[in-house]
């Protein structure tokens, strides 16, 4: 069982940055990449940081706390293939941005 929770709306997250939001119970890291909204887990597996607060690059967001570094599109670790984050479906609908969350 899912649900779509609204996050943000269009303009709150504008291209080529980051935000952290909260969907239900989960924080969720955000990322406008030239238009496309993507959204991971928030929490970064390392040790907790917040990937909603990280540089974004492309594609590549960059945890604030010790620089591990994600596709934003897939969830995957830079360097360990076997990591690949948590992320969520995002829809964008009438400016809002949504993110499916299990309830
Ligand atoms: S908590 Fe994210 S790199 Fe350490």
């Amino acid at each position: 069982m899912s649900e779509w929770i609204r996050i943000a709306a269009v303009e709150d997250c504008p291209s080529g940055e980051a935000r952290e939001c909260v969907a239900g119970d989960s924080i969720v890291a955000l990322f406008n990449v030239a238009g496309e909204f993507y959204a991971l887990d928030g929490i970064c597996p390392h040790q907790g940081g917040p990937l909603g607060k990280g540089a974004l690059s492309g594609c590549m967001v960059t945890c604030p706390w010790h620089g591990w570094q994600f596709d934003v599109s897939s969830g995957q670790h830079q360097t360990s293939q076997s990591l690949v984050h948590p992320k969520f479906a995002v829809r964008v609908d009438n400016g809002e941005v949504f993110v499916k969350v299990s309830a």
